[in-house]
C-alpha cells in the first residue's frame, strides 16, 4: 500500500514538474511556408492636424524662420521623417477637417483669411499651411497624401472642387486656380476620407444619415479610394447599417475608418504621460490590446457584408492618450515614454496580423500631439521612443506577413490580465525573415524558443532592440537619448532553435537571412 502511494505521489510530482516546465517555455513557431496576405506600407502611416504644434511649430515655421528649413518646413523633421520611410500622411484633421475650408489655404500666403480653430483651443492661425504646403511636406518626406474632406460644415461642392483644384488638368477654374498659385501640373491624390468621427465632432448624425450623406459625396467626388467615417471603435451598429446599404454600391467605397485610442484609466482621468506605476502600465497596456478584440468586431461585420474583402478597414487614427501636459489642456501635447514604444510594438503586431483587412494605419499623430513620433520646442527636436519603433518596424512594409504560432505565458498585476508577449513576423521581397516582438512584463525577462515550419533557419542573423532601465524612461530635450534602437546580441542558435533572451520591458527586432 506504502508503494503505491509513493508510485502515485512520484506520478503526480512529476506530472506537475512538466506542467511547470511546458508552461515556462515560451515557444514561437513561424510559419514561412504559409504566408498570403501582404503587410500595407501603409499600415505605417501617420497622420497630421491643425492642432496644437503639430502643423505650426512642428512641420511649419516659415521660410522666414531662423529655423533650418525648405520652403518654410523644417529641415530636422523631414530628416527624421524621410529615415522611417512614411508611407501616407493624413491631413488636415481629425475633428479640425470638418471646420476647414480649402480655399483659405490658397493663394498668396499674405492675403489668405484667419481662422478660429474653433476644435482645438480657440488659437488663430494664419492659414500659412494649407494644400500646397502639405503637398509640398508629402513630397519632401517621401509620403502619399491622405485628405480628410469637410463634410460636417462643408458642401459636396466645396469637396468637389478641391478634388479639381488638386487632380484635374482640364482647364476647368479650379484647375486654372491652381496653376494661378504657381501649381501648373496636378498632383496625384489617391486617398479620400469622406468626413471624420461623423458620429461626433464630424456632426453628430446617426448611421443612416451619414450613410446617405457618403453616398451623395461619393458620387460627385471622382477620385480613386474614398474612405468612409467609421462609428466609435466598438459600434458594430454603425457599420452593418453603413455597409448593408453599401453592398448595392461597391462602386462608391474603398475604405473603411476605425479610430481606436487606448487610455489608461477612463476619459476623464486618462493618466499621466510620464509618473505612472506599474499597476497602470498594465492598465494601458491591457487598453492597448483591446484594440485587436474591436478590431476583430469590426472585420466580423465587414467580412459578412463584404466577402470578397473588398472594402479595406482603415485604422487611420490610433495611438496611447495621456492627460495633456499641465498649460497644454487644448493642444494635447504629452511626453512619450518606453510604455509607449511597447505600446506601438503591440498595436503594430495586431495590425500586421490582420493585414488581409486592414490596409492603412495612421498613428495619433506625427508631431507634438499624442503618441507622437517628433517633439519640438523651438530650435530643438527629440525623437520619441514611439519614432524607433516605426524605424524598426519598416521592414515589414509591403513585406508578406508569416502566420505565427506564439506560446507565452499570461501576466497579471490586481485585475489587470496582459499577455507577455506580442509578436509578428514577415518576409521580404528578398527572402529575409523579420520578426519583431515586445515583452510586455516590466519586470521579468523570459526566454523565448523559436523555430521556423517550412524553412530552415538562416545563418545570419542580427537584431536590434528598444529598452531601458525605467519603464517610464524617455528622450527629452537638451538631454542625451534615454531609449533608443541599440544593436541586440541577446540571442543563441541551438540546431535548428533559435532561443532568444527577451529583456524585461522591451521591443526586439530580429532578420533573419541565408
Ligand atoms: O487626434 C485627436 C482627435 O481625436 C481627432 O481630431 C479626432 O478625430 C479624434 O477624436
Amino acid at each position: 500500500m506504502k508503494r503505491i502511494l509513493t508510485i502515485n505521489l512520484s506520478i503526480a510530482l512529476l506530472s506537475l514538474f512538466v506542467y511547470v516546465s511546458a508552461q515556462d517555455q515560451n515557444t514561437l513557431v513561424i510559419k514561412v511556408d504559409q504566408g498570403k496576405d501582404t503587410i500595407s506600407r501603409n499600415i505605417y502611416g501617420q497622420f497630421s492636424e491643425h492642432l496644437g504644434n503639430c502643423i505650426y511649430g512642428g512641420i511649419w515655421v516659415g521660410e522666414n524662420s531662423p529655423i533650418p528649413n525648405t520652403r518654410g518646413m523644417r529641415n530636422d523633421v523631414i530628416n527624421a521623417l524621410k529615415d522611417i520611410s512614411v508611407p501616407v500622411l493624413r491631413w488636415p484633421g481629425g475633428c479640425f477637417a470638418d471646420i476647414y475650408h480649402w480655399k483659405d489655404g490658397i493663394g498668396p500666403r499674405d492675403q489668405r483669411p484667419k481662422l478660429v480653430n474653433s476644435t482645438w483651443g480657440g488659437v488663430l492661425e494664419d492659414n500659412s499651411f494649407g494644400t500646397h504646403e502639405f503637398l509640398d511636406f508629402c513630397n519632401l518626406i517621401g509620403a502619399e497624401p491622405y485628405f480628410a474632406v469637410n463634410v460636417g460644415s462643408g458642401s459636396v461642392r466645396d469637396a468637389v472642387e478641391w478634388i479639381q483644384y488638386v487632380t484635374a488638368d482640364d482647364g476647368s477654374p479650379m484647375a486654372l486656380l491652381r496653376k494661378q498659385n504657381g501649381q501648373d501640373k496636378p498632383w496625384k491624390v489617391k486617398y479620400w476620407g469622406i468626413g471624420n468621427e461623423s458620429w461626433g465632432c464630424g456632426g453628430n448624425m446617426d448611421a443612416s444619415f451619414y450613410t446617405d450623406l457618403f453616398k451623395q459625396y461619393s458620387t460627385f467626388c471622382h477620385v480613386p479610394f474614398k474612405v468612409a467615417s467609421g462609428g466609435l471603435d466598438f459600434d458594430t451598429t454603425w457599420t452593418a447599417t453603413f455597409m448593408k446599404d453599401m453592398r448595392y454600391h461597391m462602386n462608391l467605397v474603398k475604405g473603411y475608418s476605425f479610430h481606436y485610442y487606448s487610455i489608461c484609466h477612463d476619459w476623464q482621468h486618462k493618466g499621466d504621460a510620464v509618473n505612472f506605476d506599474k499597476s497602470e502600465w498594465f492598465l494601458t497596456l491591457k487598453s492597448v490590446y483591446h484594440v485587436k478584440h474591436q478590431l476583430e468586431n469590426q472585420i466580423h461585420v465587414l467580412d459578412e457584408y463584404d466577402p470578397q474583402n473588398r472594402i479595406a478597414l482603415i485604422a487611420d487614427e490610433w495611438g496611447n492618450w495621456y492627460d495633456p501636459a499641465p498649460g497644454n489642456k487644448r493642444i494635447l501635447f504629452q511626453q512619450n515614454t518606453l510604455r509607449d514604444a511597447v505600446s506601438a510594438a503591440v498595436y503594430l503586431n495586431i495590425f500586421n496580423d490582420h493585414c488581409r483587412r486592414v490596409k492603412m494605419a495612421n498613428i495619433a499623430q506625427i508631431v507634438n500631439v499624442l503618441q507622437s513620433m517628433i517633439l519640438t520646442r523651438d530650435a530643438q527636436m527629440v525623437l520619441t521612443p514611439t519614432y524607433y519603433v516605426f524605424k524598426m518596424y519598416k521592414v515589414h512594409q509591403d513585406a508578406l506577413l508569416l502566420p505565427c504560432d506564439l506560446k507565452a505565458p499570461e501576466i497579471q498585476n490586481g485585475d489587470a490580465s496582459i499577455p507577455s508577449m506580442s509578436v509578428s513576423a514577415s518576409k521580404d521581397k528578398n527572402g529575409v525573415i523579420h520578426v519583431t516582438l515586445a515583452n510586455l512584463d516590466p519586470d521579468k525577462s523570459y526566454d523565448l524558443t523559436c523555430s521556423l515550419e517550412g524553412a530552415q533557419l538562416g545563418k545570419n542573423i542580427t537584431g536590434q532592440i528598444i529598452t531601458a532601465d525605467k519603464m517610464n524612461a524617455y528622450n527629452d530635450f537638451g538631454k542625451k537619448e534615454e531609449v533608443n534602437l541599440q544593436p541586440f546580441t541577446g540571442f543563441d542558435v541551438k540546431k535548428d532553435l533559435l532561443i532568444l533572451h527577451m529583456p524585461a520591458k522591451s521591443v526586439v527586432g530580429i532578420s533573419i537571412s541565408k
